[in-house]
């Protein structure tokens, strides 16, 4: 009687946890996930085993983390989205029961679940990710493995900057756990670049289901960008344009951004990884704002330069519409075949020419000066998605296209030119022979943008009281 009443207390304790209500429906589903993990396996050489661990948590003040951001890695293989978690994928079945994979998951545990939220455990590992062998990461120590036996080991970079902690079931511990099982000492080469090549490989191309995902993160991020576009004006703030794109992103559906929002003005806008975002006014300057969301953990990476005033200087114009005519150029070797390297050739080619013919510069050498960074990266689970950036272009990859201009003040040129920075980056997805450009929604040509800026934002009948 006794137990069965503790059995009652224990199930009914966390079905009053574990119940929630009014989630998001479209999550990438398990069978997604199962798949990409048999694409893993078919990609693993002979008698080889792969190891992937979950990424560590992060302080963010005293004893408060960061929120959690899953490794995409194991995001993407597994569905998993909870730290102290680690991933084993075999080539050849093991044991008696002849599994091919094993997921080691946080224990539930009613108390921690009271204080930091809810956990999956064995049985939703099982029932919501399609795994069969699951245990408590606390179990991987008396796991019989012999990781010796394998012909190659797969694994990432190993975090070293772990605070020691002797409790059985943290990512500190199943990392220390692996390297004396494995007997790592050092890391390997040939398993670190067969991870990375093994998962570069797999997310370069975008599964249908990704697509989904994709375009939703992108159209959201477009939606945002056109609403501060209606909304800005010379009094708002760096940082209040920032929350217009925040809430948005929220308003449908998306966790938060992708990456560190970059809203700068005028000389802030020439910061090409500025992230204060604390100017108090925008002022009659130039307003680049780099934000893209993050839907069920695919990240937009959408770029507008617009007027705080709604309209373009003679000068400011000379140079977005140049920013705007690389971009042009690029679009048109978007597809299949083409080697990334070009898309980055392209863009420097036409923005050298460009600032030579304004007078911006006298040498193509130092096109480097006003346009620093490279033209495109991958996109996906990461904003610098993985991929082959030594490769051609394939069917079904997303990479981004963002050439810029960056004059800060006291730049070798005539100060009319100074403090504009401008930057106009698209999301594209490669086709068999032509591309398509995710973030259409947003507008890239300076008269549509001046058009936009006319009209009014439901942001502009916000009233707050003073303080
Ligand atoms: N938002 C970062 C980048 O454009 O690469
Ligand atoms: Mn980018
Ligand atoms: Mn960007």
């Amino acid at each position: 009687m006794k137990q069965f009443f503790v059995l009652f207390a224990f199930l009914f304790t966390f079905s009053q946890i574990h119940s929630q209500e009014n989630l998001p429906t479209d999550y990438l589903s398990k069978e997604f996930h199962q798949e990409r993990r048999e694409a893993f396996r078919n990609l693993m050489p002979a008698n080889s085993a792969a190891v992937v661990f979950s990424y560590p948590e992060r302080v963010f003040s005293k004893d408060i983390n960061y929120n959690y951001h899953a490794n995409p890695d194991m995001y993407y293989l597994t569905g998993y989205k909870e730290p102290d978690a680690v991933l084993l994928l075999f080539k050849d079945p093991q044991g008696a029961e002849k599994y091919t994979e094993v997921l080691f998951v946080r224990e539930r545990n009613a108390n921690r679940e009271m204080w930091t939220g809810r956990r999956l455990g064995i049985e939703g590992a099982k029932s919501k990710l399609g795994f069969k062998t699951v245990y408590n990461g606390k179990d991987f120590k008396d796991f019989v493995v012999d990781f010796k036996k394998f012909d190659t080991l797969i694994y990432d970079k190993i975090p070293t900057d772990l605070e020691i902690n002797n409790s059985s079931d943290n990512l500190y511990s199943l990392l220390q756990t692996f390297k004396n099982k494995a007997g790592i000492i050092k890391e390997n080469e040939t398993s670190l670049n067969l991870f990375t090549n093994i998962t570069s490989s797999l997310r370069e191309i975008k599964t249908p289901e990704e697509l989904v995902m994709m375009r939703k993160t992108v159209k959201l991020s477009c939606i945002a960008h056109n609403e501060v576009m209606k909304a800005i004006g010379p009094d708002m703030s760096e940082n209040e344009a920032d929350g217009i794109h925040a809430y948005v992103h929220r308003h449908y559906g998306a966790e938060g951004e992708g990456y560190p929002p970059i809203v700068g003005a005028g000389a802030n806008g020439c910061i090409l990884h500025y992230g204060e975002n604390n100017a108090t006014k925008i002022d009659n300057q130039l307003l680049l704002m780099d934000v893209g969301s993050e839907y069920h953990g695919y990240s937009a990476d959408v770029t507008r330069t617009i007027p705080a005033n709604g309209k373009f200087t003679e000068e400011q114009k000379a140079i977005y519409q140049l920013v705007y005519d690389a971009q042009e150029e690029v679009f048109k070797i978007c597809k299949e075949g083409t080697p990334f390297q070009d898309v980055n050739n392209k863009a420097r080619e036409v923005i050298a020419a460009g600032l030579i013919k304004l007078g911006i510069i006298t040498d193509v050498r130092d096109v480097r000066t006003y346009y620093p960074h490279s033209c495109s990266h991958f996109l996906g689970l990461d904003v610098h998605d993985k991929g082959n950036y030594m490769g051609p272009l394939k069917e079904n990859m997303i990479i981004t296209v963002e050439p810029g201009i960056y004059i800060p003040a006291n730049s070798k040129c005539d100060k009319k030119w100074w403090n504009i920075g401008v930057r106009i980056e698209d999301d594209i997805l490669i086709k068999k022979d032509s591309y398509e450009n995710l973030s259409i929604d947003s507008p890239r040509k300076w008269q549509e943008i001046e058009a936009l800026a006319k009209q009014k934002s439901t942001f502009n009948d916000m009233k707050f009281p003073k303080i």
